[in-house]
């Protein structure tokens, strides 16, 4: 197939790549920066997704186009909303137009978990409450509503996917909004001690970011069109086991202290994965042990 990837100089987008090479896929992608995985570098052209015309002109060909560009910090969205709305929203809505005019006949949208806000059963199912906690999760949920609009009304075929916490060594450890994991390695790194915010019996559903692209290229590849999927493990891990895991398989003698619980932090998070194992038959190749042996082996 031929595939055209938004936001192809992130983390996800550089195991996209890899995993299309691996199953003799062509693909290709645009960003507003350039690639930092060295891989990727001539496959990508800078093109801002709200430019329709460019994208379209980048899509001629694609059979595919898998959408993951966006704002993804959740405290940029609450801090300039406007903004947000503006890539997750509006550029999705570019994406999609330009997929219609370029001819390109699958649509993947990379949405994510915090659609569901704070979960009122568990596990999430697909069909769980969406109820947001954070303007990033409103514009993704709104950009939800146009992927299936461009399903209905123009014949698009679509699919939504919503993956819960993922990680990977390839995660920006500079960045302020990253996730738990990057934050606990980089202090095992530097032999600083992990700070658990709160008593640290909330729960994640962690999968490894190369698990989340094997399961966007089996969604692209099979016939299934119109449906949401979860994208998770299925287990759930407390932010206690996290760090006694990860201080475990760093062989390090690293201290955990606790801090304040953060305001309006989800309690619980795991994700139903059944949807997914019955349709595209995905199971995680990579347990949490791996992924975090793998935070201090790669470069
Ligand atoms: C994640 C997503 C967020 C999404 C939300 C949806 C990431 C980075 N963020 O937020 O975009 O809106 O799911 O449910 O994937 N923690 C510590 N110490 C630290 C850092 C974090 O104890 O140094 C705790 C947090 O308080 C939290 C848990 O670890 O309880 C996970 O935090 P984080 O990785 O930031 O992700 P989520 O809050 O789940």
């Amino acid at each position: 197939m031929n595939i055209l990837i938004t936001g192809a100089s992130g983390q996800l987008s550089s195991y996209l790549f890899e995993e299309a090479d691996v199953r003799n896929h062509d693909a290709w992608g645009v960003d507003i920066v350039p690639p930092g995985n060295a891989s990727a570098k001539d496959k990508v052209e800078i093109i801002d997704i709200r430019d329709t015309e460019k994208l379209a002109k980048s899509a001629n060909g694609a059979d595919v186009i898998i959408h993951t560009a966006a704002q993804v910090s959740v405290q940029k969205s609450l801090m300039d909303p406007v903004f947000d709305a503006d890539i997750n929203v509006l550029g999705t809505v570019s994406a999609l137009k330009a997929a219609v005019d370029s001819g390109v006949k699958k649509f993947i949208f990379i949405s994510s978990a915090a659609v569901y806000g704070n979960p009122v059963s568990l596990p999430i199912s697909e069909m769980h409450p969406v109820n947001p906690l954070s303007v990033y999760g409103a514009s993704k949920l709104a950009a939800e509503g146009y992927v299936r609009m461009f399903e209905n009304t123009y014949g698009l075929k679509t699919i939504i996917i919503r993956p819960f916490n993922f990680y990977s060594s390839r995660a920006d450890a500079d960045s302020p909004y990253s996730g738990v994991i990057t934050k606990f390695s980089e202090c095992v790194k530097n032999n600083s001690p992990i700070t658990i915010d709160g008593d640290g019996m909330q729960t994640r559903d962690f999968l490894h970011a190369a698990d989340v692209s094997k399961f966007i290229h089996l969604a692209m590849e099979s016939d299934v069109s119109g449906v949401t999927f979860n994208c998770g493990s299925g287990k759930a891990i407390s932010i206690n086991e996290l760090a006694e895991k990860m201080i475990s398989v760093s062989s390090k003698n690293i201290d955990i202290v606790h801090s304040q619980p953060r305001t309006a932090d989800i309690k619980h998070s795991v994700a139903d994965v059944r949807l997914a194992e019955e349709l595209l038959d995905f199971h995680t190749s990579v347990t949490i042990e791996e992924g975090l042996k793998e935070l201090f082996t790669s470069q």
